[in-house]
């Protein structure tokens, strides 16, 4: 198996600030989109979609993140977050498996990570298994493309996956049952 680095992420310090990014290189590039924008609330909806992109899902800590970002109530980010089908509030599986399909981590080979956990799960992204254990999910460039390619199963972000060593870790949370 080959190593793995794991950068852990910290979701319930994310929305803690406005400026605290922490560790979170997803987060710091989602603050770098929000700066481009301007903190312009008429950007909502864009920034809504770079945050999808970035987590796969918004979930709660990341629409109060764009909430205080662009000084919105967050009423009105749920408000347009629920509105649209094309964003997904939460993945329904008791577990998340988010595959990175940015350009580092399809040239080291996520295209072969991702068919074999459709494979093994029998689902595609944007899908949860019929156990309703696992979601899958894609995102474009986790902002940890020097670990490419990464995969980040729940809130953990690991490096240099390969189609089996992905397989083994949905295996583990199988084994161990849900949480
Ligand atoms: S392309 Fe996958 S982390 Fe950047």
């Amino acid at each position: 198996m080959n190593s793995a680095s794991a950068v852990k992420t910290n979701n319930q310090a994310k929305a803690s600030s406005a400026t605290d990014t922490h560790g979170d290189k997803r987060l710091k590039m989602l603050s770098a989109s929000i700066k481009r924008y301007q903190y312009q609330q008429d950007a909502l909806i864009e920034i809504l979609h770079k945050a999808q992109e970035l987590f796969g899902y918004l979930e709660n800590d990341i629409l109060v993140y764009v909430a205080q970002q662009l000084k919105l109530p967050p009423s009105r980010v749920y408000g347009v977050a629920t509105f649209y089908h094309l964003f997904s509030l939460a993945p329904s599986g008791v577990h998340t498996c988010v595959v990175c399909t940015g350009t580092a981590c399809y040239v080291k080979g996520s295209p072969g990570i991702l068919t074999n956990l459709e494979k093994s799960l029998a689902i595609h992204p944007g899908e949860t298994s019929a156990d309703g254990q696992i979601s899958l999910l894609t995102a474009r460039c986790l902002g940890a493309c020097g670990i490419a390619p990464a995969v980040v199963f729940d809130e953990t972000v690991l490096g240099y996956q390969t189609p089996e060593s992905v397989v083994e870790h949905i295996k583990g949370w199988l084994q161990n049952g849900s949480s």
